[in-house]
Parts: structure tokens; sequence; C-alpha cells
């Protein structure tokens, strides 16, 4: 067995995830590797959402009956437990939403809402960038649709890099905002937060970093980034689907509107007006996500209590590990940094010219699982001419064993296509 060194002890963690236990197409081992769309679940996560069902079932904020109590204190001590693992400086900052998505967008609407300093409007600019997922374009887009806001983006270099060689040209006084992701879904760039954040606070400009490919992954220090919101989610992370976070700092969540009405979110209501509740309450309108929140409040607890610099470690030893591995397949050329510095645990490539719908069919049939298209990325695909990737993505329970079967895999697939 290839043994790295940096490797966490996969063998004891991957008793934590039954599924990993499956077989699948007549007997076949399943090597999941589409860790980027979403990862396992541990017992102990599945443990928490039915241990929640089973005992504390209640709506939370609400009652005054034990079961509320006892909801409220599991749902706010998720919030406590995402707090901590952000360093964020209050649990104030810690907004639960659906999703990431639901966040990004829920920047997007705070500041279509807002008034000055904040607003956006027709004589403001918006920034993102050309390796975004769709759900952050899409939101500015709206914006920018609804408000006259011009939406600019920093290209991408032939290396699956930012190109911020005309940063000062891209961020000016004009922008409002600026939007980026942390670690590429689809190219695993690393990006260069220090130089963006800094130019950004020259123009005092907002910036929202999407971490969705960066939290389940390394350590996150929000006071580190020096960003003003950061959105990620909990089902990459081990957590339940249904729950993603927005952290953003206290004094911008005090000053932006709400975007969505309703329960809870409110401190008094007549039939004219209404006034808000502080945050994050204010951002929360109607039932939360209660199992949801309390189900990634245990995968965060499983997670520290691994380590995220051990996590960080052990895929930063198995990209290198795939990186050289998958750079010996013939015609398979990387879409993105070919080097495991500066990228995380998702790997995108194109096979010769084998549609990648083909070569992730043939892979399922040995059991070995990707994502295969433009994994809500497309303008990356356009930008490099190409339809669509295969994407393998790695987590804490992968192996150097299962990259082995990946190239084993590929080595069928174009024996299969000749
Ligand atoms: N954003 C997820 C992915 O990249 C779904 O696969």
């Amino acid at each position: 067995m290839t043994q790295l060194p940096g490797l966490l002890d996969t063998e004891a963690i991957r008793k934590d995830f039954p599924i990993l236990d499956r077989q699948v197409h007549d007997g076949r081992k399943l090597v999941y590797l589409d860790n980027a769309a979403t990862s396992q679940k541990p017992r102990q996560v599945l443990d928490a959402l039915s241990e929640y069902y089973e005992r504390y079932n209640a709506n939370v904020h609400r009652g005054v009956h034990v079961l509320a109590e006892e909801a409220t204190a599991l749902y706010e001590g998720a919030r406590d437990k995402v707090a901590a693992f952000i360093n964020a400086p209050s649990r104030d900052e810690v907004i639960f939403t659906k999703n990431a998505s639901e966040s990004l967008n829920l920047v997007a609407n705070m500041l279509g809402w807002a008034d000055e300093p904040y607003r956006v409007d027709s004589d403001t600019e918006i920034v993102i960038t050309e390796m975004e997922h769709h759900s952050n374009i899409v939101p500015w887009q709206l914006l920018s649709q609804r408000t006259g806001a011009k939406l600019k983006w920093f290209g991408l270099t032939d290396d699956g890099r930012l190109d911020l060689s005309n940063i000062d040209e891209i961020i000016t006084e004009k922008t409002k905002i600026v939007s980026f992701v942390l670690v590429s879904n689809i190219l695993g760039t690393l990006n260069p937060v220090e130089a963006i954040v800094r130019r950004a606070q020259e123009v005092g400009a907002l910036v929202l970093i999407d971490a969705s490919q960066a939290a389940p992954h390394m350590p996150l220090d929000v006071q580190a980034l020096q960003a003003d919101f950061v959105a990620f989610t909990g089902h990459k992370m081990c957590g339940p689907t249904g729950i993603g976070v927005l952290w953003g700092r206290q004094e911008l969540l005090e000053d932006l509107p709400p975007f969505l009405g309703g329960g809870e979110m409110i401190e008094t209501v007549s039939m004219h007006s209404s006034t808000y509740a502080p945050a994050p309450h204010k951002f929360e309108a109607g039932t939360p996500p209660i199992a949801q929140a309390v189900g990634l409040g245990a995968a965060i607890d499983y997670l520290s209590s691994i380590g995220m610099d051990r996590i960080l470690a052990h895929e930063h030893a198995l990209t290198e590990y795939a990186v050289k591995k998958l750079g010996e397949v013939p015609d398979l050329r990387i879409i993105g940094p070919t080097t495991a510095e500066d990228r995380g645990a998702a790997i995108s490539f194109t096979l010769g010219d084998i549609h990648p719908h083909d070569v992730g069919q043939v892979l399922d049939e040995q059991g070995i699982a990707v994502r295969v298209g433009h994994h809500c990325a497309r303008p990356v695909c356009l930008r490099y001419g190409i339809p669509a990737t295969t994407r393998a993505s790695f987590y804490l329970y992968s192996t150097p064993a299962e990259i082995d079967a990946l190239v084993d895999g590929l080595e069928h697939v174009r024996n299969f296509f000749g």
C-alpha cells in the first residue's frame, strides 16, 4: 500500500463513514471521489441528527416548554461551534442559511436594498472573477440588471490562476463589493486573498469570500482573512444538506437591511410597519434548519477532533500524489494548477477527446464516483475552450489506493475508447 508523509489514519477514519463500505455495480468497491460536490457523513453526524429528532424536536425561540428550550439550546449551541470553528469575534456574526448559494444571494440582496454608503446603483461597480461558481455569478448579474451597476471580473491565466495584473483597473473607487472564491471548485486553485483584500480596502470596497471548497479542508480564520463576509455550506464538510453559513462583520450586519421577512426576524410588527431583531436573527426569517444546524455542529466537532491542520496535510499529500500519477496518464490534461502548492484537493482534467460524460460513465461502471460536466462554473470551460471536465476530489477519508484505482480506471477508459 502506498504510504505518503502526512496521511491520516484512514483505516480508522473510514470506520466512521458507513457509506464507504458500500458496493456498487454487482459487488464493486465504492471509490468515492466526488467530495467537492458533497462529502459523506460520519456516524457521529448521523447519530446527532437522529438523536435530535428522537429526543429534542421542537421549534426554536418560541416555546416555554422543555423541548423548545432544549432545541433552542442545541440550535444556538451549533452557532457557537461555527463561530469558534471560523474564529469569529462574535457568535452574533454567524447567520444560518440553507446553503452557500443562499448566503451569497443574501449579501447581494442586502446590498441591493441598502442605503448609502453600501448602496449598489448605476454609478457603482461589482467585481467577481471568471472562476466563480454560478452561485457567485448569477446573484451579481441579477443585482447588476436591477440596479444598473457595472459587473466586472478578473480573468484567468493559462495555468488556472487569477490574472491580477490589472487589479487597479478592475477594483476602482467605484467598486462596492469584490466577491471571489477562496478555492475554486473546478480548477482547485487557492486564490491570493491578501492582494485582493488590500486593494479592496484601499478603495473602501466590501469583500465577500466564497469559502465553500475551503471550510471543509483547511483551517478557516475569518479575522485573518480580513474579509467582510464569508460564505460556506455544511454538506461539503461532513454535515447534512440544507444548512449553510454566512459570516459577516457585526457593524455591517447591524447596518444592512434584511432580505427575507417573516417570523423570528422582527422586534415588533404593526399593520403599517415593523422593526427588526438584531443580527443574526434579522436575517433568519421563519423556522430555521434546526436539525441541520445541530448536524453541522456535530460535523464541526468531528472535524475539530481530527484537526483541520492534519486534514489539510492529508489532502495536500494526496493531491501531490494525484497530480503526479495523473500526469503520467497519456493524453490527460489537468485544467488548473499542476503543482500541489496553492491548490485544493479537487482536480479537473480532460482525457484526449473522450467526452467527460463517457469518462464518468466508464469510471462509474468500475465503482469510481467522479463528477463530470461544467461543475456550475461554465465560464471556466469557455475560457479553456473545453465543453466539460472530469473532476476527482478528495477528502479526509480518501486514500492513495483510491487514486491508483482512478488511474487504472482511466487506463480502462482509454482502452475502451480505443
Ligand atoms: N458546487 C458543487 C460542486 O462543485 C456542487 O460539485
